[in-house]
């Protein structure tokens, strides 16, 4: 692909993915351009992140909207003002609507906690300790209009820490946050 693409990172919570994106950004290990980050949550930790990484915040709570199709018409005029390329998903508690995906086909990134299709939607680590597996793991996807559905692009199994969810979140995070680099890197220099 030509020239070092523009990226958006949504995410509702912390932003220790988009933390781990940025960082490899500034470390020369992913080229591409951090140039927003969106957020359904105002006042989620993530804002802070971007704030001290230099990064534009658009925080827009979709309760002040009449429908969905608006408040995703809202987020695409600013996506489109920025020449926005690819959005990439990071913990963002939402289902991606038509506007957006039809502005953005297979330009649209996720990142999901569990080996998918196990343990779609929210609590994957939880769900995935309460049935008992041995292992579970990360995957990285294209979304599509349903609940972490798209085709695959990577995943890493990790091992469960029995009776231990903490320590199992511990080391599901660290494979996020190399996985995801690493993914986008080969999407993006392809
Ligand atoms: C991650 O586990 C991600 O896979 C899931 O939400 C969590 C977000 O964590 N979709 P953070 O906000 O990036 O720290």
């Amino acid at each position: 692909m030509a020239g070092i693409p523009k990226f958006a990172v949504f995410a509702s919570g912390s932003g220790s993915n988009f933390q781990a994106i940025h960082d490899a950004v500034k470390a020369g290990k992913l080229s591409g351009q951090a140039v927003l980050v969106v957020t359904d949550k105002p006042g989620a930790f993530v804002e802070e992140r971007a704030r001290i990484a230099g990064v534009e915040t658009f925080a827009i709570s979709p309760s002040t909207f009449s429908s969905k199709e608006l408040y995703e018409k809202e987020i695409l005029q600013k996506l489109v003002e920025l020449e926005v390329e690819w959005i990439v998903l990071a913990g963002y508690m939402r289902l991606i609507g038509n506007v957006l995906l039809e502005a953005y086909p297979s330009r649209i990134i996720n990142i999901h906690p569990s080996l998918l299709p196990s343990f779609p939607g929210k609590d994957a680590i939880g769900k995935a300790m309460v049935h008992g597996v041995k292992v579970t793991g990360v995957t990285v996807h294209y979304v599509d209009a349903g609940m972490d559905t798209g085709p695959i692009l990577a995943q890493q199994v990790v091992e469960v820490v029995a009776g231990d969810r903490e320590q199992t979140e511990e080391r599901i995070h660290a494979v996020e946050h190399e996985l995801y680099t690493k993914t986008l890197q080969q999407l993006w220099s392809r």
